[in-house]
This record gives structure tokens, sequence and C-alpha cells, in this order.
């Protein structure tokens, strides 16, 4: 018999307001022209003045805005890209399409987010990319990450999808890196209808470049022409040279909400944090539960509510218990990505990554969103304490 989940996932990260609705409701019937219009110049205006940056970007996802950053750096054959295998799969897989070689950084066991120490022994003189993901809300430990690519002449990409509104000593994550890449898929801190996403660029040149590499390489003709239709509506051409360009466009009515949101984002992260705060207090007698260690000077968003369990009998039992018996589902992330078989098929599969693996073997993750009822979250508190508890004496 299948158990009855009290505590599940939800499929969403957050409701909307009215004002939201209404948003959307009005672009929906006024907006014209319904791509690249005026709303997404003011996202983009928004969001770079929200992130502290010089140049933001609406694109249709996080992937897309990986898969520019990827073709920005203009990688070769040969070329190497440093990245944790303790992420989503599309962190990489933009990079390794444009034929590099991935090279797996281990993550610190305390932050579970990757670090200098754990970068540094990696370089060489084919690396030219080292991405960082801010995974779980949490900003990496940027200032020696950028001193290393400083010392080495590496391309920072930040990959924050799971970390909109998070800061490190002052500045906000995503404008520290030459790259940052951020998601609005509907499980996401905020969401514009599912899926949607930003680029923040720091060069002006490869901010230069975006527009056509965004839009299938389309630009006005450049000089005066008499005749307004000759010799057609737009040019297309190349913005770097040979590097084939998509249309990774976000549309007016998503442009609108996402500017929208970004005045309820930090309201909402400091939600998400105040329940994380409480979940990890609740739990502060059982320290076989450990949480993601918060750096000094940082804003943790907290996307998600993971930490590993060090008990004696395993992870696997602890959620066992939660799932069968306490109607609370859990779920386990993220799969090293050295394991899958699309990684090891490319040749990806070889890693030293004893921390990533370890914790993988032994982490569970809450399910959390904004939207959790305080029943449900005061109820996942309780039967968590309860299952560990019962873990205890059974050992
Ligand atoms: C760490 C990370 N990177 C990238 C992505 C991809 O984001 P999107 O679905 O917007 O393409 C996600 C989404 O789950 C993610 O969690």
């Amino acid at each position: 018999m299948q158990p009855v989940i009290r505590v599940n996932w939800s499929g969403r990260g957050h409701l909307y307001s009215d004002e939201e609705v209404e948003t959307v409701v009005r672009v929906m019937r006024n907006g014209d022209p319904l791509t690249q219009g005026k709303y997404q110049t003011q996202f983009e205006k928004d969001f770079a003045d929200y992130a502290g940056a010089s140049h933001a970007f609406a694109v249709s996802s996080c992937t897309a805005a990986l898969e520019l950053s990827a073709l920005l750096c203009s990688l070769k054959p040969g070329d190497e890209v440093i990245a944790p295998a303790h992420t989503f799969a599309a962190t990489v897989i933009p990079f390794a399409r444009t034929g590099a070689r991935i090279v797996w950084a281990d993550i610190d066991p305390d932050t579970f987010l990757v670090n200098a120490k754990t970068i540094e022994p990696l370089i060489n003189e084919r690396s030219r990319v080292v991405i960082v993901v801010h995974l779980y809300g949490m900003s990496c430990d940027m200032d020696p990450i950028v001193e290393l690519a400083r010392k080495y002449g590496l391309l920072i990409v930040e990959d924050a999808a799971q970390a909109p509104g998070a800061s490190y000593r002052g500045r906000k994550v995503g404008s520290i890196g030459d790259f940052g890449c951020f998601s609005f898929h509907t499980h996401k801190n905020m969401t514009t209808l599912g899926e949607g996403g930003a680029l923040l660029v720091k060069s002006s040149e490869h901010a230069r470049l975006v527009p056509g590499l965004r839009h299938n390489g389309m630009r006005a003709f450049t000089g005066e022409r008499e005749d307004y239709w000759l010799p057609a509506m737009s040019d297309v051409d190349f913005d770097l040279v040979g590097v084939w360009p998509y249309n990774f466009c976000l549309g007016e009515v998503q442009c609108a909400l996402a500017s929208k949101l970004l005045d309820r984002l930090d309201q909402m992260n400091a939600g998400r944090s105040a329940k994380a705060r409480r979940f990890r207090e609740a739990m502060a007698d059982f320290p076989e539960l450990v949480f993601q260690k918060a750096l000094e000077g940082c804003g943790h968003v907290h996307h998600l509510l993971p930490a590993r369990y060090d008990g004696p009998s395993g992870r696997d039992a602890l959620i066992r218990k939660l799932f069968r018996e306490k109607g609370v589902k859990p779920v386990v992330q993220y799969y090293p990505l050295y394991r899958y078989p699309m990684f090891q098929r490319a040749g990806f599969g070889e890693a030293r990554c004893p921390q990533t693996d370890r914790f993988f073997d032994s982490m569970l993750s809450f399910p959390f969103h904004h939207w959790q009822s305080e029943e449900e979250f005061n109820e996942m508190i309780a039967v968590t304490r309860e299952a560990m508890d019962e873990l205890r004496k059974e050992n």
C-alpha cells in the first residue's frame, strides 16, 4: 500500500499576487509586440539595477544564459572548463557542446559548494573557464576564486539559477564573475510562468554580442536607407564569426511579470530564510543532521533545504522512515554528473571528487517552497525529529 504523503514537494516555487496576475493579463491584452518590446527593455534595466550589474539580458531559461556564456567564452576543442559535478546537468551541457573538456571540481564538505581550494589543483595551461554554482541559494566563496581567475587568466561563469538575490560580501551573486546565469523556472525563487532566465555580462564587448546571438543573428542594417524596406526588413550576420546563433528570447508577458516579481523577491527570499533558520534551530539537538554552513557576510536565499544525515543507520533509512511511516517525502539531489551515462559516454566519467560522492550518498533535500503552509512545515519539523529519535533508539 502506498503511504499517505502529507508533506510533499511542490512543482512551483511560489504563488502570484493579484497585482502580478493583473500585470500578466494587462500585457496579454495590450502588449504589442509580444516579444522583444518595452517590457524586455524595462526588465533588463530593472534586473541590472537590482543585481548591480552593467549589462542584463532576458533569456528563455538559465540553460539559454549558460549557452550564451559558453559561446562568448570562445572555447576551442582541447580547452578545459572546470565545473562542479554536484549540480544540475544544464550547468555544463552548454560547455560540453563546444567541444571543451569538462574537469570536475570537488565540493567543500561544509558549504556543499566548490571553492578555490578544490578548483586550484585542476588548473593547467589548457584551463580557460571556471564555473561556480551558487547551489541551494548560497554564494560560493568568490574572492579567492576571483583571485585564482586573475592569476591564471580564467573566465568565471556564475550559475546563479538557484540564487537570485543572494549576496556575497555586499555584491549580488551573478555580478561578480564574467557571466551570471539565472533561472525563472517553475520551481525557482521567482518564476516567470514556468520558464525564463536572465544573463548578466560584465564586459561591454561581450554585451554587444548578446542581442544577435540571442536572436538568430538579427540586427538593423547600418547606414542611411532611403527606402526603409530595402534591401530587407533586417540584416542577419554572425556576431562571432562561424558561431551560429539561437533564439533565446523571453516574451513580453514574462518580462513584465519578471519586473513586477523583482519588487517582491527580497521579501520572498526573507520568508524562505526565516523558515530555513527555524528548521535548523529545531534540529539543533540532532548533530547527525548537518546543514549547509553559511559563509560570513553572505545573504543566503534558501532555494532548497538540503542536509547531510550522518546518523549510524544511514540516509536511506531516514528517508524510508520519513516516507513510509511519517508521510514526508524528501528527495536526493544531485546525482554526481560523472555518474550519468551522458557524461560517461562523452568521456567525462572520470573524477576525483570524494566529497561530492560522500555528500550525494548521505544527503536529503526536504520539501521546501515559498507557499508551504505553516501546518505542513510544523508537521515536517515534528516528524523529522521523531524519525531521527527512533533511528537513534534502533541503533
Ligand atoms: C543549478 C542549475 N543550473 C541550471 C539550471 C537550468 O535552469 P533552466 O531550467 O532555467 O534552464 C537549473 C534548473 O533547475 C539549476 O538548478
